[in-house]
């Protein structure tokens, strides 16, 4: 059984201030929903607030992006050993928005994933088409080949502590979901590519949803059999609708 994730990336929002109010919203909110795991994503140089504020508490958190690297001259780079002195579980990859404005590539993603991985960090690898892609029905094939350049690296085994968020470009941020149908093909497609390598894994690993998710079409995304959570942004920055999607998936 997959326990479902919801995840709020807050992209580059927020200010001590306005996090620590969602923090508290978040914490008071979370034994509600622990049936759901939840989990937050704030920009690097809040992560001392977060660990401060739920340690202790069921709600995870990681950070948006790590380097490749270990360590040495990569001036504004954060390196995964210095996402462990803040405790973080996870970590997201190769979000589209990285692979758009700072020419991500898959090889760079897959790179950033064994980064995360060698140090116990359990990777959210992002995969998803644009709108130009989806009309020329090439969903499948965009969604395949981000996949394979983790699965050519890392192998499939990589997956038992990873998560896969499946988050169409065209959909995030534009208020336009995927229909639960839409995205349920996606994600099974996903399933398949796994469980052609190993059924075990395939069975085990979260495909999480992201793009325009919110409490009023949770629901629905979030009973599809392969849909185990959600990729949130803009409405992960309220506590209230936050915990409203997760609700849906309890
Ligand atoms: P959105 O973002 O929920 O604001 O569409 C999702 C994401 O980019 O992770």
């Amino acid at each position: 059984m997959r326990r479902k994730l919801v995840a709020g990336n807050w992209k580059m929002n927020g200010s001590a201030e306005s996090i620590r109010g969602l923090l508290q919203g978040i914490r008071e909110g979370a034994p509600a929903v622990a049936a759901v795991e939840l989990a937050v994503f704030p920009p690097f140089v809040y992560l001392g607030l977060v660990e401060q504020q739920l340690s202790g508490t069921a709600v995870a958190w990681g950070t948006q992006n790590l380097s490749e690297h270990a360590s040495g001259a990569y001036t504004g780079e954060i390196a995964g050993p210095m996402l462990q002195d803040f405790h973080c579980q996870y970590v997201i990859v190769g979000h589209s928005e990285r692979r758009t404005f700072y020419g991500e590539s898959d090889q760079i993603v897959a790179r950033k994933f064994a980064a995360a991985r060698k140090l116990g960090i359990k990777p959210i690898l992002c995969v998803g088409e644009t709108l130009e892609e989806r009309e020329k029905g090439v969903t499948e094939a965009v969604v395949e080949r981000q996949l394979k350049a983790v699965l050519d690296s890392e192998g499939v085994g990589a997956f038992t502590d990873a998560v896969i968020a499946y988050e169409p470009v065209w959909a995030i941020g534009t208020g336009k979901t995927a229909t639960s149908a839409q995205a349920q093909e996606v994600h099974a497609f996903i399933r398949r590519q796994l469980a052609a390598l190993d059924s075990a894994v395939a069975a085990q690993t979260r495909i999480l949803y992201g793009g325009s998710m919110k409490a009023a079409n949770a629901g629905e995304l979030l009973a599809m059999p392969d849909i185990d959570g959600g990729l949130i942004g803009g409405a992960s920055l309220e506590a209230k609708e936050f915990l409203a999607i997760a609700k849906a998936g309890c």
